[in-house]
């Protein structure tokens, strides 16, 4: 429902031939269910085309191609087919889930003139991930130890854990390690290949300024991001918040990126182009963010509703919301 309105609003366009690319999670493959749910809402209450990208797919570790493959490899392939997709439309919605969302603005900001008019990351971890999921250690165990030679994994403490993340090897077999950042290991996260790029903390100026301007050039940045998460820790790095290193959670307004306005975060911010939406859902977890199904939408809006604190969704938005409302099926 909340994306419906998002999307009559970015309609609002008219004669412009508008698509929607989406882009898969962590351990998805393009056409899981809930994606191919997702594809079907939006088109049959829309009329909005949706692409599923069809890019590394599942879980596996290097050198197959997969969605933990690290993300400088995925990120230019990804952006070769979505510039060949999007040739088609005057704008683009760019849909991202979880990691696909870190994909996705990794994308935007290397894409110069790109054509994106919204972007929406749903239960995607913006800042990065600071500390690991409960079952982190599993999936370490089984797609990064197993892959490494020597490694025993009843060796395994949280700090070691975290240390071990930024080395060379597992970056370099594990996708997800190259958006972690915690900031007690700041040093470690600054000499990474990935993330500090994508935040514009490194890299040369001119390159940083290139960045920036892409990312600016974004009509609308949605975020959707809720606490019953279970995955990203923590959750408010879906809507761009973090923890300190004394482990105080700051909103979107109050990190560095922000503050400092290192890659235009704050530019469109202060330009009334950004939403962020806190979703309370009881029984969901990630999964239930995703709102990568017709069900999940509408379930995470309802639930959303009566205490969604961090809701900014303007007057207008919530008035069509309203007249939505009444013909919701459910
Ligand atoms: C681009 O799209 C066309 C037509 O849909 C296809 O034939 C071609 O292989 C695509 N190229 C790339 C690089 O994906
Ligand atoms: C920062 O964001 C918080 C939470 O969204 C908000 O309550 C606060 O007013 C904002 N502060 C400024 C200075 O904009």
């Amino acid at each position: 429902m909340f994306l419906l309105v998002l999307l009559a609003s970015t309609l609002g366009l008219q004669a412009e031939k508008v698509g929607l690319l989406y882009m898969h999670g962590c351990g998805q493959s393009f056409d899981h269910p809930g994606n191919v749910d997702f594809k079907n809402f939006v088109e049959q209450n829309t009329g909005v085309t949706v692409h599923l990208i069809d890019a590394f797919n599942d879980l596996a570790a290097p050198p197959t191609e997969s969605s933990i493959t690290p993300m400088w490899i995925q990120v230019p392939a990804i952006l070769e087919q979505v510039k060949n997709i999007s040739a088609q439309y005057d704008k683009i919605i760019a849909v991202g889930y979880s990691q696909g969302g870190v994909i996705w603005r990794a994308m935007i900001e290397d894409w110069n003139n790109h054509n994106v008019d919204t972007f929406i990351a749903m239960a995607s971890p913006q800042h990065g991930f600071a500390d690991l999921p409960q079952d982190f250690l599993v999936t370490i165990k089984d797609y990064v130890i197993d892959s490494i030679q020597g490694a025993s994994a009843n060796n395994l403490r949280h700090n070691f854990l975290k240390a071990f993340l930024y080395s060379k090897k597992v970056q370099n077999v594990f996708s997800p390690s190259n958006f972690f950042l915690e900031p007690a290991m700041y040093n470690l996260y600054k000499n990474t290949r990935f993330f500090p790029r994508l935040n514009n903390e490194v890299g040369p100026d001119s390159e940083k300024q290139r960045q920036k301007k892409n990312f600016e050039r974004l009509r609308k940045f949605v975020m959707v991001g809720g606490p019953d998460d279970g995955v990203i820790n923590p959750w408010q790095s879906e809507i761009f918040g973090f923890r300190t290193v004394d482990r105080k959670i700051v909103s979107m307004n109050e990190t560095e990126f922000y503050k400092k306005n290192l890659f235009g975060l704050r530019t469109l911010d202060e330009k009334g182009c950004t939403n962020s939406r806190t979703e309370q859902n009881s029984n969901a977890g990630q999964q239930g963010l995703q709102l990568s199904g017709s069900t999940n939408l509408l379930e995470v809006h309802h639930n959303g509703k009566s205490n969604s604190k961090e809701d900014q969704v303007t007057g207008v938005q919530a008035e069509q919301e309203t007249q939505l409302e009444k013909s919701d099926p459910h």
